[in-house]
């Protein structure tokens, strides 16, 4: 797909809380999902800070230094300034203000009822979440997401109620400000400003679909609009709310693009995850990559190199079905259950294979570890150009709830 013409239509927006140094878990996770999309779409990757104090709001410091480390990790992996916005959330200030505003129509009990407010206070049970910003977090990611007006926000399993409440959030906004009056003539003489042939169209599309919910008319009818270079923004927002009834569709309703579970085992069988210390870090030295995979747990049943084993009692196997082939994979099961192999041999691939894959992370890396200032800058440029999107935005929203002083 050509990158211009997808990106009218096609924003992607994804946030992380900054965490420090990424590890395997994160690059296979999400990462890998990242570099696919920037090439085939418009994408927004920013650092969500802000999100970050609403659980860490008395340990602040940690945030700062984890941003820098973060970043580094998304740029190593290959998120390319010049194919994705990449910023930090506090530095486009816009943010807040459309979370400000959208607070205002947000029913309590929609907050109440995300499930990952009362899970996390469970979980976080030493911390006090008692507090008004940790109720509003999946407000603040909503207006993250509809501050772009992205399309797809690419989220795993967790985060897919928060993009539920977004929807919602955006078919109330819509539902109490698309409606300006003389909407119907204005949407007409929006039409007209297309051109005799394509305002024709328009308008049989637009019949197809209300009188006969012809769904196929109504994305040909999307599709005239998105290839209109000559209409306002204002003009294509009417045009596209005229199409399904309702009003002005000012802020869009977005779509979770589920990105699937993290199948990246740790070093202990679990879940990849710095909570459970079993981690491989994105930029860790070729030695300790060694160590940690040479000093891995294998099936408890082989004491001995005689004594045969069952890959599917060992979390080595479990990096086989990441990193090796079939042939690889059959060579491990027919050496393993005959005791044909030992442990360390079984694991050599799997080494080889891990340090071949980070090798080069750790290169780019160091590029940005040496001068730390490519970082900074990048980081400006990005947050200047997620602004200038997101002013735009923010100009629509204070018209239409009618803060025009
Ligand atoms: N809440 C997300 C998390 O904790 C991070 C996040 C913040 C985010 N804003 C977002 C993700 C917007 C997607 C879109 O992981
Ligand atoms: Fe695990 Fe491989 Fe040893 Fe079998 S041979 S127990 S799969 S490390």
């Amino acid at each position: 797909m050509n990158k211009l013409t997808s990106a009218t239509n096609s924003r992607v927006l994804s946030g992380m809380r900054p965490t420090g140094q990424l590890h395997l878990g994160h690059y296979h996770g999400v990462l890998k999902n990242w570099l696919a999309l920037q090439h085939e779409y418009e994408c927004f990757f920013f650092v969500a800070d802000w999100h970050a104090l609403t659980t860490e709001y008395d340990n602040s410091g940690v945030i700062q230094d984890s941003i820098n480390d973060m970043v580094v990790d998304w740029l190593a992996a290959g998120v390319s300034p010049r194919s994705a916005k990449i910023f930090v959330q506090s530095q486009v200030p816009e943010h807040a203000e459309l979370h400000l505003l959208l607070s205002m129509i947000t029913p309590l009990g929609w907050l109440e009822r995300v499930p990952t407010y009362k899970d996390q206070q469970e979980k976080l049970k030493e911390k006090d979440l008692a507090t008004y910003g940790f109720l509003g977090y999946p407000l603040l990611q909503s207006a993250d997401i509809l501050i772009y007006r992205a399309t797809q926000v690419p989220v795993g399993e967790d985060q897919v109620a928060h993009v539920e409440l977004t929807r919602e959030i955006a078919r109330r906004f819509n539902h109490i400000y698309g409606r300006e009056p003389g909407f119907e003539e204005s949407a007409e003489a929006a039409a007209k400003k297309m051109g005799k042939k394509n305002a024709k169209l328009y308008h049989n599309l637009r019949r197809s679909f209300q009188e006969q919910g012809d769904h196929e008319a109504l994305e040909t009818a999307k599709a005239l609009l998105e290839s209109q270079g000559n209409i306002t923004l204002g003009d294509r927002e009417r045009l596209f709310g005229y199409l399904e009834g309702g009003g002005k569709i000012i802020l869009p309703e977005p779509q979770p693009l589920l990105t699937p579970a993290s199948k990246m085992p740790g070093l202990d069988g679990q879940k990849m995850s710095k909570s459970y210390g079993n981690t491989i870090s994105l930029r860790e030295s070729p030695e300790a990559i060694d160590e940690k995979l040479r000093k891995m747990p294998t099936d408890t049943n082989r004491v001995r190199l005689t004594d045969p084993g069952d890959p599917a009692r060992c979390p080595v196997w479990q990096l086989h079905k990441i990193y090796s082939d079939e042939s690889v994979q059959n060579w491990v099961k027919e050496g393993c259950t005959s005791a044909g192999i030992g442990c360390l041999d079984c694991k050599a691939p799997i080494i080889e294979a891990v340090q071949k894959e980070l090798a080069p992370l750790r290169e780019r890396a160091q590029e940005f570890i040496d001068d730390p200032s490519i970082v900074k800058s990048i980081l400006k440029e990005g947050a200047e150009e997620a602004r200038t999107v997101a002013r735009e935005t923010m100009t629509e929203v204070r018209q239409a709830m009618g803060l025009k002083f």
